[in-house]
């Protein structure tokens, strides 16, 4: 089983992509974490993207394609789980385009689209609360989860920041982008792959709940 999570920033998708791929056994794959990884080993690559990602616009479509291809790739060669579960990809049409051809080079489709719908309002207060582990990526927020000591992850003991991208002038030029750029691609997938709209904005137990509820249909 192939699935996009698609939404705004803040939308929730990173949130519901880890509680789904245990129980559905599928690779959870964010571009937006194999961005930062590769910025935090500080290669090549991470050298070349740290600053668009600080900024709030998108990396160019060929960085991420190749990304993506070898990400797709290595869950099929490996063949022990049931599928990919993409988190922020694609983000542009020639991602689309290109995640198409990918596609049809493998052989795979992609069995459905969810879209969480939140709002404007909803996302900012989320992103500006939002806080990471630098180690083990467990998302907090500092009023609705956040960790039992302050700056210090739950899970592994690593050290929970702000993200570089979370502060208020950058989340407004996500937003924007993703309004330009991102949400015109579901026009490419109109007709041709199941997308479901969630309403992103329920708790995120609520959210979980409406996805599992289609995909266990
Ligand atoms: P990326 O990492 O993909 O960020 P994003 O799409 O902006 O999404 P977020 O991770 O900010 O939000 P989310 O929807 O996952 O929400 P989350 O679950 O964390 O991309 C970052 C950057 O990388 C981009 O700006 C770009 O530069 C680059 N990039 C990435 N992919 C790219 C691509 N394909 N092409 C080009 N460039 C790319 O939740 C947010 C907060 O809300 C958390 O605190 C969480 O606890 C809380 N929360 C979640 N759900 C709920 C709920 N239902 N109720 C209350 N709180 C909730």
């Amino acid at each position: 089983m192939n699935l996009v999570l698609f939404g705004p920033p803040g939308s929730g998708k990173g949130t519901q992509a880890e509680r789904l791929r245990n129980q559905l056994q599928l690779r959870h794959i964010s571009t937006g974490d194999l961005l930062r990884e590769a910025v935090a080993q500080k290669s090549e690559l991470g050298k070349k993207v740290e600053s668009v990602l600080a900024s709030g616009q998108l990396v160019s479509d060929d960085i991420v394609l190749s990304l993506m291809r070898d990400a797709i790739l290595a869950v099929k060669k490996d063949g022990s789980l049931a599928g990919w579960l993409l988190d922020g990809f694609p983000r542009t049409v020639g991602q689309a385009q290109g995640l198409d051809a990918l596609l049809a080079e493998t052989g795979e489709t992609i069995d459905a689209i969810f879209v969480l719908d939140a709002t404007r309002e909803a996302v900012i207060e989320r992103l500006s609360g939002r806080r990471t582990c630098t180690q083990c990526k467990t998302v907090y927020h500092v009023k609705y989860n956040p960790s039992r000591t302050e700056g210090v992850c739950d899970r592994c003991g690593g050290k929970v920041v702000q993200r570089e991208d979370d502060r208020p002038e950058t989340i407004a030029k996500r937003l924007d982008v993703y309004e330009s750029q991102t949400r015109p691609i579901l026009a490419h997938y109109q007709g041709r792959v199941k997308m479901h709209r969630i309403d992103g904005d329920l708790p995120v137990d609520d959210v979980t709940t409406a996805i599992e509820n289609v995909v266990t249909r």
